[in-house]
């Protein structure tokens, strides 16, 4: 989603806000904009579409000279995507320039107020209007910049993370946020303001995480952090463990399939954090046994994340015998949930700051239940309002359509269902330790599936004209399928559809025509037969058939084209049988000639409901 960088200090600030939104294209975005303080005032420049638009138009930021300024990628919400609507947006007499992410929810009423109060507006967004509040109590009260701020941040509802420029304070930048991340970049004589870390990896690891309802003042020299009410607040700056390269393709085509590529690093690296001396160990995320003994378990995410929750509701189940419900964190937040004693809500999230999981947390903790997350991003919302966040060790994800983080996360939740299982009483000595070998066997396993990846190539050349897709299977492998199905129709907007096997005909069989690819998973043993059995169905109604099928699992031999994955137990057959699946999605979408690591509409990190 939208993003936002800032720097204040010696060095043109143009370019070092062009690279910085460069490292945050990755979230999405239709359009983008500077704003430079120049001699004469604060100078602005947008442009819709693509930030190399915004590169030419500023000739690569040499038409500025200011040494301040602020930057953003907007992926609209309101407003149609324009250069009008874009940010950075300005009073009308230059006073004030915003950049903002979030929404402003009742941005209606106090557009109603400024317009009784003869303020005009140029755009259709919620951001002009946070614009001329700020203005309007700049003006009215005197206060100075944080006063003005403060006063915005007491009207507001909804979330925001805002960069402001006041015209007269020509040295300084200010910056406010609610549940909308912001973090505060240290350099030597510098300082940097970012949505996000990679936008300032290449200057700084040294950042101060900016807490909800916190404003903080830069300057060249420093920061100053306060609270709503205007008071001081101590901060201590953190140093960021993330590789800078991460957010480079290092020779790969598209960050796509490098990160496809990655999986079984991820993997080996969380199983490296995770297990110790032949046992599972959380302790360095400081999850106690206590929490580690639920009564009940109920998984909120959104999309793969989601997706992970339905692969880990059998899991847990099945090895630790534990009820689990998997509930998506949008749906969740709003349906007056009965929590019952010991409820476990682990809350899934590759970037720690989905607006739906963190809301889904506070709910959570609100009712008393124990919150546990599995989160990729250090210092986001969701890590730092969760009790206990396991960090998944996926490193960086910059391809909008997640594989490492998926891949990750399905590690942290076997190693989770182990500890339940163990701690329940239900798994111990040999089985425990057969189970942690077979994890442990999951990145060679993987590489031999990557190793395989021309007949996936081959097959999506051949087929790269699909219009509709289904992906069955039952049990573990219908979350393979879901997760496969939203790989697929992302990247390539060829339209997908996960179905669970037996529910094919219950009315979606009539969608199947001559041609129809449908691909089959068949990981579980004790439903392939079945799931062959509806294959079969399919194919007599004209279906191209594919089976996609772990070896050993006892299917005989099915007719038409086969892509297997290595022997693994069937509890953690998700981490080899979404490969192949991932890599047709990748490889469709390149056939089509699609933006794969961008696909249209979608943003990385989805802050708004
Ligand atoms: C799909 C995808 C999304 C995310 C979802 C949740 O490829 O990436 O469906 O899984 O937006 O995002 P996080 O995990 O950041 O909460």
């Amino acid at each position: 989603m939208c993003g936002i960088v800032g720097y204040i200090g010696k060095k043109q600030a143009a370019p070092i806000l062009l690279g910085g939104l460069k490292k945050l294209e990755y979230r999405g975005y239709d359009s983008a904009g500077i704003a430079v303080r120049e001699e004469d005032g604060v100078r602005v420049v947008k442009a819709q579409g693509r930030l190399s638009n915004l590169i030419e138009k500023t000739e690569g930021g040499a038409v500025f000279t200011g040494t301040a300024g602020i930057g953003h990628t907007r992926w609209a919400t309101h407003g149609v995507p324009s250069e009008c609507n874009a940010h950075p947006h300005c009073s009308f007499d230059g006073e004030v320039t915003v950049v903002h992410n979030g929404i402003l929810e009742n941005y209606r009423e106090l557009k109603e107020k400024l317009l009784r109060g003869g303020y005009v507006f140029r755009s259709e967004t919620d951001t002009e209007v946070i614009v001329a509040l700020i203005d309007y109590y700049y003006k009215k009260y005197k206060g100075g910049p944080l006063d003005a701020i403060a006063r915005f941040m007491q009207r507001a509802r909804g979330a925001y993370a805002i960069a402001v420029l006041f015209r007269d304070r020509k040295e300084d930048i200010y910056v406010a946020r609610k549940d909308s991340p912001m973090i505060v970049g240290v350099g030597e004589g510098e300082m940097f303001v970012a949505s996000d870390v990679p936008a300032i990896l290449n200057h700084t690891r040294k950042v101060y995480y900016l807490d909800n309802l916190e404003m903080a003042r830069l300057c060249a020299e420093g920061a100053e952090f306060y609270n709503i009410d205007r008071e001081r607040v101590e901060k201590t700056p953190v140093t960021v463990d993330m590789d800078p390269s991460a957010a480079e393709k290092d020779g790969w085509e598209h960050f796509m399939i490098k990160e496809i590529h990655e999986q079984p690093r991820a993997v080996a690296d969380t199983l490296r954090r995770y297990v110790r001396d032949g046992r599972v160990d959380f302790s360095e995320a400081g999850v106690g046994e206590e929490m580690l003994k639920p009564s009940r378990v109920v998984i909120v995410g959104c999309g793969s994340a989601y997706h992970v929750g339905a692969v880990l509701q059998y899991v847990i189940e099945g090895l630790a015998r534990i009820p689990v419900r998997v509930e998506l964190a949008s749906e969740f937040r709003y349906r007056n949930f009965i929590f019952e004693e010991n409820t476990l809500v682990l809350a899934i999230s590759q970037s720690g700051e989905t607006a739906d999981t963190l809301a889904a947390v506070r709910e959570a903790k609100a009712h008393g239940a124990k919150t546990l997350a599995v989160v990729n991003v250090q210092g986001s919302s969701i890590a730092r309002e969760a009790d206990n966040t396991v960090f998944t060790v996926a490193g960086a994800e910059i391809a909008v359509a997640t594989t490492k983080a998926y891949s990750a996360q399905l590690i942290v939740g076997y190693l989770l269902a182990l500890e339940f299982a163990r701690l329940g009483g239900r798994l111990g000595g040999e089985e425990y330790a057969r189970l942690l070998d077979g994890l442990a066997s999951i990145p060679e396993k993987m590489q031999s599936v990557l190793s395989h990846k021309e007949e996936l190539q081959k097959f999506a050349a051949e087929h790269m004209n699909l219009h509709d897709v289904f992906m069955i299977g039952r049990g573990i492998d219908y979350a393979v399928c879901m997760e496969g199905a939203l790989k697929l129709k992302e990247v390539s907007y060829v339209h997908t559809e996960a179905y669970a096997a037996g529910e094919l005909k219950h009315g979606t069989i009539s969608l199947i025509e001559e041609g129809t690819l449908v691909v089959g998973v068949l990981s579980q043993s004790a439903v392939c037969e079945k799931t062959l059995g509806n294959l079969e169905e399919v194919r007599s109604r004209g279906a191209n058939v594919v089976c996609l099928v772990r070896e050993g699992c006892a299917v005989g031999a099915p007719a038409g084209t086969v892509w297997t994955v290595p022997p693994i137990e069937e509890y953690f057959a998700a981490s080899l049988l979404v490969l192949p699946l991932q890599l047709l999605s990748y490889y469709v979408s390149v056939q089509l000639g699609h933006d794969v690591d961008k696909p249209r509409n979608l943003a990385k990190s989805v802050t708004v409901e």
